[in-house]
């Protein structure tokens, strides 16, 4: 088991599934204790035993961080679990509608923002609040490529992802002072709880032609991204949109 997270203190947003689950798993795998959050009960507590049945150290934090609330007591929970100390935070959950413009709808724009750029905004407020400036931080927000590069039917997708990006640089420059970086990974499609409404065979064989490695990627690989810029392996490093996409990003325009 790796050692190199050993005592910091995570909270991972949306980690009942997908990449936020993985992620959780292999923070906790390095020796972090992790808080776990989601909606529901029912999708945090199966990732906590999971983890404490491998060894790891865990709790459930069960909040809907669409709110300014929800995010801020979701981060002092964890901030209190672990003892008084928050070390690392995973601005991963999502809700996610690709709409053409003509169907675009207030409720399903509220709520893509709400979850996945409102969260982010309020999480730094709380978080750089009770991060150690002894210790130092670190934030990882979770874009995607669609912040680099679009697709039809995902205006406000790629809008809110290249936003994220434009967060994660603005936070580093406040808050390095604080010693506390913030950093962003943008993930290529992978195969998660989450995508597998809108993947078929057709669509994903067309993006593995497209990618350089010649496959898709896996929760397991953007997971260690994370993990890598939340460690102290990546010391130095900050304001940064580190792609994990197998260069499809980058390629075959
Ligand atoms: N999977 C991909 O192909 C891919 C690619 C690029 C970027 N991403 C990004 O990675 C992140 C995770 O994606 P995924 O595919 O693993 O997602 P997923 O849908 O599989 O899991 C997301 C989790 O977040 C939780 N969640 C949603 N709203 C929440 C809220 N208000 N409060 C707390 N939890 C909430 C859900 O219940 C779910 O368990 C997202 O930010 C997504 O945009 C994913």
């Amino acid at each position: 088991m790796e050692q190199d997270l050993q005592g910091r203190v995570a909270l991972v947003t949306g980690a009942g599934a997908g990449i936020g689950r993985e992620t959780a798993f292999q923070l906790a795998a390095r020796g972090a204790v992790v808080g776990v959050n989601d909606l529901k009960e029912e999708l945090a507590a199966p990732v906590v035993d999971a983890i404490r049945a491998r060894g790891g150290r865990a709790f459930g934090v069960v909040q809907n961080i669409a709110t300014r609330d929800g995010i801020r007591e979701a981060i002092r929970r964890t901030h209190a679990e672990g003892g008084g100390r928050f070390d690392i935070l995973v601005n991963n959950a999502a809700w996610v509608r690709y709409q053409a413009i003509p169907d675009i709808q207030p409720e399903t724009l509220d709520r893509m923002l709400d979850v996945g750029f409102k969260s982010v905004v309020w999480s730094l407020q709380e978080a750089a609040a009770l991060m150690d400036p002894e210790r130092g931080g670190a934030i990882v927000n979770v874009s995607s490529a669609a912040a680099l590069r679009s697709a039809a039917n995902s205006v406000v997708y790629s809008g809110i992802k290249a936003g994220i990006l434009g967060i994660t640089r603005a936070a580093a420059a406040e808050l390095g002072a604080r010693n506390i970086r913030v950093n962003a990974v943008c993930p290529s499609a992978v195969p998660t709880e989450g995508t597998q409404r809108n993947r078929d065979a057709a669509r994903d064989a067309n993006r593995i032609a497209r990618t350089p490695l010649g496959r898709l990627g896996t929760v397991e690989e953007i997971a260690r991204s994370i993990c890598f810029l939340a460690s102290d392996g990546a010391g130095f490093i900050t304001a940064q949109a580190l792609s994990v996409d197998g260069g499809i990003t980058l390629t075959n325009i």
